[in-house]
C-alpha cells in the first residue's frame, strides 16, 4: 500500500509517498526526474523491497511541494531532503535518484554526506551541463513560458522514453505525458535553472565511500549507457547493471529488471 503524506517544513508544504514498514531502520529514498513527480515512483512503491522503507518526495516546485522563495539551486533538493529525514528523525538513507534525481542525489552528498548510507544512480551524469546544453536550457525556457507543462511534454516525451516502450508499451508514455502535465509551469521553469546551474561533481567520484549502484535503459538517449559506464569507472566498487527494453526512464520503463537489480544489491549495503 503507498501512502500519501504531507507536511509543512520549514514553513513550506512538502508532499511524499511511502510505503513499506514505517519503523524499518532500512530507509530507501526516490529523488524523481525532471519534469516528473514522486508519482514516478509508484511501480517501486507498490512493491517496495522486503523490510524496507521508501520514501519518495515530491522535489520542490513539482506535485504538492511549494518550492523556495529564494533564487533556485540544485542545493535545495539536498536542503529539503535533510528536512524531511530530520523531521521524520531519519540518520541515514540510501538515496536513489533517476536523471534529475541522481543530480539531487549528488548534492545530497556534497552537502549532507552523513545522511548517505549508499547512492542508487539511474540514468544520469556528474559532469555539468555543456554550452549545447545550457543553449536548449534557454530554448525550453520559452517554451514552458509559451506553451507550459503540454509544450514541454511534447518537446521531451520522443526521448524520455524509449523506442521499445514507444512502440510496445504506449500507455506508459501516456501517464510520463499526464505527469508532465500535471506540474506547475513555474516550477518546471524554476527546476530548469536548477538543472542549468547545477555544478560539476566528476572530480568529487572518487571520494565516494558509500556503495553505490549505477543502472541506465539499455535505449537511454539522454544520458546514454556510455555515460553511466563512465560514472561506474569514476567510483570505486561500484555496481553496474543495464536494464533492457527500456531508455531514459528506466524504472517507469521496465519497473521489475529495474526493482530487481536495486533488491540484489541492497543487502550488501
Ligand atoms: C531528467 O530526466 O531529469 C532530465 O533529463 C535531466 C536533464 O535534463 O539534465
Amino acid at each position: 500500500m503507498v501512502r500519501e503524506r504531507s507536511d509543512t517544513v520549514h514553513r513550506r508544504r512538502v508532499r511524499w509517498l511511502e510505503a513499506g514498514p514505517e519503523r524499518s531502520s532500512d530507509v530507501l529514498v526516490w529523488l524523481h526526474a525532471f519534469p516528473l513527480s514522486a508519482e514516478m515512483w509508484r511501480p517501486q512503491l507498490e512493491e517496495p523491497p522486503p523490510h524496507w522503507r521508501v520514501i519518495a518526495p515530491d522535489l520542490a516546485g513539482f506535485g504538492g511541494t511549494d518550492d523556495h522563495a529564494e533564487a533556485p539551486s540544485i542545493d535545495d533538493f539536498a536542503a529539503d531532503l535533510e528536512a524531511l529525514l530530520s523531521m521524520l528523525t531519519i540518520p541515514r538513507a540510501v538515496v536513489g535518484g533517476l536523471s534529475m534525481g541522481g543530480y539531487a542525489a549528488f548534492a545530497m552528498m556534497r552537502r549532507h554526506p552523513g545522511r548517505v548510507r549508499a547512492l542508487i544512480l539511474a540514468d544520469t551524469r556528474s559532469g555539468a551541463d555543456s554550452p549545447e546544453a545550457r543553449a536548449n536550457r534557454a530554448r525550453m525556457l520559452s517554451l514552458v513560458r509559451e506553451k507550459g507543462a503540454g509544450g514541454v511534454a511534447d518537446e521531451m516525451l520522443p526521448k524520455l522514453v524509449g523506442p521499445t516502450t514507444h512502440r510496445t508499451r504506449p500507455e506508459v508514455a501516456w501517464l510520463v505525458r499526464r505527469l508532465i502535465e500535471a506540474q506547475p509551469p513555474d516550477g518546471i521553469a524554476r527546476a530548469i535553472e536548477r538543472l542549468r546551474d547545477r555544478p560539476d561533481t566528476t572530480a568529487g567520484l572518487p571520494a565516494i565511500a558509500v556503495p553505490t549502484l549505477v543502472m541506465v535503459g539499455a535505449e537511454d538517449a539522454i544520458t546514454p549507457p556510455a555515460e553511466a559506464r563512465a560514472l561506474a569507472e569514476g567510483i570505486a566498487g561500484t555496481a553496474h547493471v543495464i536494464i533492457p527494453l527500456a531508455g531514459h526512464l528506466s524504472s517507469l520503463e521496465n519497473p521489475v529488471a529495474f526493482a530487481t537489480a536495486v533488491r540484489e544489491w541492497l543487502p550488501g549495503v
